[in-house]
């Protein structure tokens, strides 16, 4: 029989209400000759406030020996901004070099959405997750004083940029529209901006069935909203498709519905699977959190684990409840049950 060894990461916030929704439908859909293993990791705010400790070698080690990881929300108000951010998130993605950070995007139909009744929208964004403004590379001189100058210099490297391009190459090969988008602003930065152009132009001979554009990250803005049908495969930097990923989250459907992998395609460590949205502790505890992205995080980590059937069964299923949902409030738990009812088979 086969097993999964999932790492749980709830984390702060609303992470832990989602996540237990992710794990209920994961449960449903699994068939039964696959033996699920979870393992829960207590990091977060309050180990922090508790003990000091962001994430321990120790436990780095540990979630090293899994599957993949299951990730909820990181980050609170009351822990200064950046610390398990960069402590913990960026730890993690740097640490097992999950270099695509894949974000995808899918107009599902009867979503409250400002692109309601558009042509079909379905892209995805590959994110460069290991380089970039993320690396920390930077400093800040006469710190406090009116004359303070900081720097948080861009790393890019032939290694890093090729490797993502290539993954996105291959990505759009294996899609029916093959066409693959490069986001950047190389009329300004100049530097990265060559190397990520010339990286892609130079790979893409090697891919003549893939149509390539290339759109600078401003105006790339507009046409998510003016018209995001012309987008199919998308790569660009990490700081960038952040920015962008939010946006596309925004005009399809909302945050709520927004999944990403942070993918180590090697396969050498395990993946990590996570809702593109924060840990809300706005809302945290009220039942209002919407589980959907988190479930579609499920879907991708099953598809990354070889599980196809399963992970299309849960697109299938949020597509329907989304559906029959319509307008209509439905708690955290109600949208978990609603989904696990919907994935067993039988
Ligand atoms: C995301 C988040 C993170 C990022 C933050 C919390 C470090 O915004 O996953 O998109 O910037 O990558
Ligand atoms: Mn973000």
């Amino acid at each position: 029989s086969r097993s999964l060894r999932l790492a749980v990461i709830p984390g702060d916030g609303i992470g832990r209400e989602v996540v237990a929704q992710g794990l209920k439908v994961l449960g449903a859909v699994l068939p039964s000759d696959v033996k699920l293993e979870t393992e829960e990791y207590d990091l977060g705010a309050r180990r922090w406030h508790a003990t000091g400790e962001i994430l321990p070698d120790a436990e780095l080690e540990s979630l090293r020996r899994h599957d993949a990881i299951l990730l909820g929300a990181i980050g609170d108000p009351s822990v200064p901004s950046g610390v398990l951010e960069r402590g913990l998130l960026l730890k993690l993605r740097f640490a097992f070099d999950h270099y695509v950070n894949l974000r995808p995007s899918k107009l599902f139909p009867h979503t409250a959405t400002p692109l309601a009744g558009r042509p079909e929208i379905d892209f995805v964004v590959v994110r460069e997750g290991t380089e970039g403004p993320y690396v920390g590379n930077g400093g800040s001189l006469r710190t406090g004083t009116t004359a303070e100058v900081a720097t948080e210099v861009s790393v890019n490297t032939a290694y890093g940029v090729e490797r993502v391009v290539r993954d996105a190459y291959e990505r759009a090969r294996s899609r029916p529209r093959k066409k693959l988008t490069l986001v950047h602003k190389n009329n300004v930065l100049v530097h990265a901006g060559h190397l990520w152009k010339s990286i892609f132009d130079r790979v893409g001979r090697e891919y003549p069935e893939v149509t390539t554009d290339y759109l600078h990250v401003d105006a790339a803005t507009i046409f998510f909203v003016t018209q995001p049908e012309r987008f199919d495969v998308i790569v660009t930097d990490n700081l960038f498709g952040d920015i962008l990923t939010d946006l596309a989250a925004a005009v399809t459907g909302g945050i709520g519905l927004a999944a990403s992998g942070n993918i180590n395609p090697s396969g050498e460590f395990p993946s990590m699977f996570e809702p593109v949205h924060g840990s809300a502790p706005d809302i945290a505890g009220t039942g209002k959190a919407d589980p959907t992205a988190t479930v579609l995080s499920v879907a991708l980590l099953l598809r990354h684990l070889g599980h196809e059937s399963e992970a299309a069964r849960i697109e299938t299923a949020v597509s329907e409840d989304l559906a029959e949902r319509g307008d209509a409030f439905r708690t955290t738990d109600e949208i978990g049950d609603a989904l696990a009812l919907r994935v067993t088979v039988g």
